[in-house]
């Protein structure tokens, strides 16, 4: 399908690490998208768009950490003086933490939530800037089937992606009429660079007999992404090979 999106300007936060970030740079490059690579680990953000610059499309690296709403800000500002717009935005960055909730430090447990869920509210409350100014735009965040599944030792961050669904649902209500969508992509397992190891152990839980890779998490992101999805907000779409 011609997700139709030449011209359009994406902003990936979480765009390096090679996992799903990245994918979806790529992916919404080759649709036709300018792409704002953004990655806190600034070698990452360059490499990605130098890369994008490489396929034909325009993209510019910047560096917000996403826990910043003013580098959030700064990040959506360089966006719209380069391209001069903002019509999709993908938040990806999340942090897991050291796992258990009774043995982690206060500062680990708060980190998980600063990075996943206030990371992805900072980086669309600055994007719904240009978004309201131009009576259009798309979010697609960046969640987990660990909200729905609940697995032990990822408790902070199960409820910050569960936080993230919830706060979609409302946010897609108030925006409805300024034509922004919003949408939550959830993922159980993925193949990314750090997943890697996981892939034969796991595959039995999975009943299209593997779990997908970043490549496919990257296509229903970029669908939701797109006018393809007009009529889509306010959802949350699990890319899971069907594991409940
Ligand atoms: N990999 C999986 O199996 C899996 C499964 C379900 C959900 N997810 C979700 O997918 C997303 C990406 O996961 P991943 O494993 O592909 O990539 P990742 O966790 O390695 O992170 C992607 C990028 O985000 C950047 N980043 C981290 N903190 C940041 C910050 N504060 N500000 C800006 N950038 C920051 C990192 O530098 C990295 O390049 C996460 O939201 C994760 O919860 C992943």
């Amino acid at each position: 399908m011609d997700l139709n999106l030449k011209g359009k300007v994406a902003i990936v936060t979480g765009a390096g690490g090679g996992g799903i970030g990245t994918s979806v740079s790529y992916e919404l490059a080759r649709e036709g998208a300018h792409v704002v690579a953004n990655d806190i680990d600034r070698s990452w953000a360059d490499r990605v768009a130098k890369q994008v610059n490489s396929q034909g499309s325009k993209a510019i690296a910047t560096y917000a950490d996403v826990t910043s709403l003013k580098e959030c800000a700064a990040m959506v500002d360089k966006a719209v003086a380069d391209f001069g717009r903002v019509d999709i935005l993908v938040t990806i960055p999340a942090y897991m933490g050291a796992g258990s909730f009774a043995h982690s430090s206060l500062d680990d447990l708060h980190r998980v939530v600063d990075v996943t869920f206030w990371g992805t509210l900072n980086a669309i409350k600055a994007a719904l800037k240009p978004m309201l100014a131009q009576r259009s735009g798309s979010i697609v965040c960046m969640g987990s089937d660990s909200a729905r599944m609940a697995p032990p030792g990822e408790s902070m961050y199960a409820a910050s992606k569960s936080a993230i669904m919830t706060f979609t649902t409302c946010l897609a209500k108030e925006l409805g009429s300024s034509s922004v969508r919003i949408n939550v992509v959830n993922a159980a397992l993925v193949s990314t660079p750090g997943s890697a190891g996981l892939a034969g152990g796991y595959s039995h839980n999975y009943p299209l007999g593997r779990f997908p890779d970043s490549d496919e998490v990257a296509e229903a992101i970029a669908f939701l992404a797109s006018d393809r999805a007009a009529m889509i907000t306010g959802q949350s779409l699990s890319v899971n090979s069907g594991r409940l």
